[in-house]
């Protein structure tokens, strides 16, 4: 099989892999996302950013794709001082919710984008500079006509490779067993990744349990955890 195309015909931007919810946001939230936003969430822009400048530290830099509430993310931020966490989600209430977590934490290792992953890691991520990028139960689009919407296919997956640093990883847990399936498949067509097990990964026992996590267990759903590392050698490795 030639891994380095895609067999699907899924466009890597103009098809979302989230619908946006109009869902309403609380007082708090509100509140939280006004006072706090202009401090910690950083705008879309259409340049390359530079992590050092954002962070204000050289520290590994850590992309989650998709934190809902961000119930996880904050409690990982927060047990890791000594790396950084960009969490990219374009549900308001979400993004207001973990705005104020940043704040009732004290954390100073933890930034936001509201905005399109996809498109975020496209124009405002350096290639080769993610250590891991954390997506947990992403969005299952279950019926078939909707697959292409699933975030870990490729060519989104090509993209996600590209911006690992030497060793860096992809972790991806789902309640979800036929998109584990098809992730697993993916991934590992995926030029320059290799699974880290054999199979699925064991529970990470470091992944405080999540929102839509919960959600799946109550419905007696499997939990399945995928991590692929970065196995592409650079051409400065390839030098005597
Ligand atoms: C099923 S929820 C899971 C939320 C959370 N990770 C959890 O486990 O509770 C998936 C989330 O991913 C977000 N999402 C999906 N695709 C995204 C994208 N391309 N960019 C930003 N957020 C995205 C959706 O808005 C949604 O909040």
């Amino acid at each position: 099989m030639d891994n380095s195309e895609s067999d699907t015909d899924v466009p890597l931007r103009g098809v979302h892999t989230y619908a946006l919810r109009a869902g309403r946001m609380t007082e708090a939230q509100k509140r939280d996302y006004e006072i706090h936003s202009a401090r910690w969430c950083l705008p879309f822009q259409e340049s390359i950013i530079n992590f050092a400048d954002v962070f204000e530290n050289t520290n590994p830099v850590t992309i989650e794709i998709g934190f809902g509430m961000g119930r996880a993310t904050a409690a990982i931020a927060q047990a890791n001082p000594d790396k950084n966490y960009l969490g990219i989600e374009v549900h308001r209430a979400g993004v207001g919710r973990l705005l104020g977590e940043i704040e009732k934490r004290g954390l100073t290792n933890l930034r936001i984008v509201e905005h399109d992953a996809i498109e975020v890691l496209h124009t405002m991520v350096p290639d080769r500079s993610v250590a891991a990028f954390h997506v947990f139960f992403p969005d299952p689009w279950p019926k078939k006509r909707h697959h292409k919407r699933r975030l870990m296919q490729r060519p989104r997956t090509d993209l996600l490779a590209a911006k690992l640093e030497k060793d860096g990883y992809i972790y991806m847990a789902t309640d979800w067993e036929p998109y584990a399936e098809e992730a697993y498949i993916e991934l590992s067509s995926t030029e320059g990744l290799a699974s880290m097990f054999e199979g699925y990964a064991p529970r990470q026992e470091w992944r405080p349990e999540t929102r839509f996590e919960e959600k799946g267990l109550e419905a007696h759903h499997a939990i399945r955890e995928l991590m692929f590392r970065s196995v592409r050698r650079d051409e400065a490795d390839e030098r005597p």
